[in-house]
């Protein structure tokens, strides 16, 4: 066990600034300076909302958590922490410290928050508990360790969080249906940041963005990974449902699913300048996938991305109008709704096997039976434009795809700008129920 000066410092502290400090002060003690990291001024940028990002007011409290440090559940200090510096204060995780978090943490009460994670926060491989305990989200029963939200939260600090994924990716391998938490739950955030963060082996997906607006999430690196043969499944980077102005930016992902995925009501959301590698691409969707419900994602700006090793680097994806599966644990089709306004633009690829995937038949193998039940959620304003690099030889010659179930439910979808080759050289593409006026210098075989 290390015990560094920051948490000698802050297990002398740590009473004195908890208990003693009075609310509502606005001078930080010199003292509590120190142990704060200093929250990043994050710009937005080359892309923007078209509106001031949100600003947070300075913090007066300051709360150092102090860690048992021997791997027992240190939720209770945390816990207490995050109410204590309610409503205006600075909660530490201290640099070079372990925490460890053995209880579903419910931080929806946070107003007004920083979230100061300098050392290394990781959750238990209790999966029994887990699986009874952590945060349902119904949504392709989604769940999360732990749920943060409220209003005007910013969370940085340099530190890690880890998901201890191996225990849930060998679990996975013998049971589908196990539920996998997903590593970091934004769940009802208005407004807020999450910065300068480290995320590692998730058992899931690494976020997931429920009913937030106004959320940057800028300068973090994903990434983890198996130590055996079984692999880290669905590992999205991003999910975001039910939320709107959102960014994504300036950030690292090696992950084995979406980079970053477009679930239903997304809507204004940017994401630029990341490098993805090992994922299937950035993906609107899947949509569709629930019947009787109306899938919306609508002004998405998808801007300078670097896409290696990848199933696809711009995709949308939509189950047809008639019931499919892609697996025993993913089924669906038959939803409504409308993608629309989505700009993918600047994308470098290298081995990816398809630079851009379109398909409105999902999780449906039978084409005949996919066209004869056209999706009933239509595809429109679509702009994709300025993509470079070669893409893998899975499909060589074919460089991409865009398949509509009808074209009636696919309109004005531009592509334009695709500097794109197959390893052998070629650049030929599939395209069918689409307006091939569209397709500027695309050669369709199909
Ligand atoms: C961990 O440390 C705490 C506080 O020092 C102690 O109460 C607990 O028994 C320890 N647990 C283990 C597993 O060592
Ligand atoms: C789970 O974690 C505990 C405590 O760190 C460890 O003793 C145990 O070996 C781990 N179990 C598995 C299956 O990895
Ligand atoms: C979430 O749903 C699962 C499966 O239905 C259930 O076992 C678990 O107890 C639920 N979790 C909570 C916190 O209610
Ligand atoms: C999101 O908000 C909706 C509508 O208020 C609510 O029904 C749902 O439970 C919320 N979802 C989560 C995950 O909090
Ligand atoms: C959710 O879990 C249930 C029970 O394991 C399963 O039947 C269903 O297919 C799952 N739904 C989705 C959308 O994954
Ligand atoms: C990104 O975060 C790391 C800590 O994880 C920090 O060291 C680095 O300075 C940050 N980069 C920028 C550009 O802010
Ligand atoms: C594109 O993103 C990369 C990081 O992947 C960054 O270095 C570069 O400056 C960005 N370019 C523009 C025009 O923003
Ligand atoms: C990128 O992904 C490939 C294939 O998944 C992997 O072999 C490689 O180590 C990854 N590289 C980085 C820098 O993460
Ligand atoms: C998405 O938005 C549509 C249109 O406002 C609404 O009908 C639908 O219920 C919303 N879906 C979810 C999952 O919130
Ligand atoms: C389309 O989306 C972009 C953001 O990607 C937004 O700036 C623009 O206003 C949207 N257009 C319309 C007509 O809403
Ligand atoms: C595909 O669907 C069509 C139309 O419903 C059906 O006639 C055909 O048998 C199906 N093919 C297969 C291989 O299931
Ligand atoms: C959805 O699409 C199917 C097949 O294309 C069609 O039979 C059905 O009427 C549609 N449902 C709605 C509500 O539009």
């Amino acid at each position: 066990m290390m015990l560094g000066l920051h948490s000698i410092l802050s297990l002398l502290l740590c009473i004195e600034i908890v208990f003693a400090k009075p609310e509502g002060t606005s001078l930080v003690p010199r003292e509590d300076l120190l142990l704060r990291s200093l929250r990043p001024n994050i710009a937005v940028g080359p892309k923007s909302l078209g509106k001031p990002v949100h600003s947070s007011p300075s913090r007066s409290k300051t709360c150092i958590i102090k860690s048992k440090e021997n791997g027992s559940d240190d939720s209770t200090a945390i816990l207490s922490a995050f109410q204590q510096c309610n409503n205006g204060g600075h909660v530490v995780f201290t640099k070079g410290v372990k925490y460890t978090i053995g209880t579903a943490l419910d931080l929806t009460f946070l107003r007004h928050v920083d979230v100061d994670i300098q050392g290394y926060v990781q959750f238990t491989n209790d999966t029994d508990y887990w699986q009874a305990n952590a945060f349902n989200h119904t949504f392709q029963n989604a769940t999360t360790f732990f749920q943060l939200g409220g209003e005007d939260v910013n969370v940085f600090g340099g530190g890690t969080i880890d998901g201890n994924g191996q225990v849930w990716y060998d679990l996975y391998a013998s049971n589908i249906y196990i539920l996998r938490p997903i590593l970091f739950g934004t769940i009802g955030l208005k407004g807020g940041s999450i910065a300068d963060l480290n995320l590692r082996y998730s058992p899931q997906w690494y976020n997931l963005v429920v009913n937030s607006s106004d959320v940057v999430f800028s300068n973090i690196t994903i990434s983890g990974g198996t130590v055996n043969k079984n692999p880290a499944k669905n590992t999205d980077g991003w999910d975001t449902y039910r939320s709107d102005s959102i960014v994504i930016q300036n950030s690292n992902i090696d992950n084995g699913d979406d980079c970053v995925s477009f679930k239903p009501n997304s809507t204004n959301v940017i994401v630029q300048n990341l490098i993805c590698n090992g994922s299937h691409g950035i993906s609107v969707g899947s949509l569709g996938q629930y019947k009787g419900e109306t899938d919306i994602v609508r002004n998405i700006y998808v801007y300078n991305i670097t896409m290696t090793n990848s199933g696809t680097a711009a995709r949308i994806k939509v189950w047809p109008g008639v019931s499919s599966a892609l697996s025993g644990d993913l089924q669906g089709g038959g939803g409504l709704g409308a993608v629309s306004n989505v700009t993918y633009e600047r994308m470098s690829i290298a081995n990816v096997d398809y630079a851009i995937e379109i398909t409105q038949c999902y999780g449906q193998k039978n084409l005949t039976l996919c066209n004869q039940f056209p999706s009933n959620l239509t595809i429109s304003n679509i702009s994709m434009h300025d993509f470079s690099g070669k893409t893998s030889k899975k499909y060589d010659p074919i460089v991409g795809t865009l398949v509509c179930s009808s074209p009636n439910v696919c309109s004005d979808i531009k592509v334009s700008g695709m500097n794109v080759k197959s390893p052998k050289g070629f650049a030929q593409w599939t395209c069918a129920n689409i307006d091939k006026a569209g397709l500027q210098g695309l050669n369709c075989t199909s």
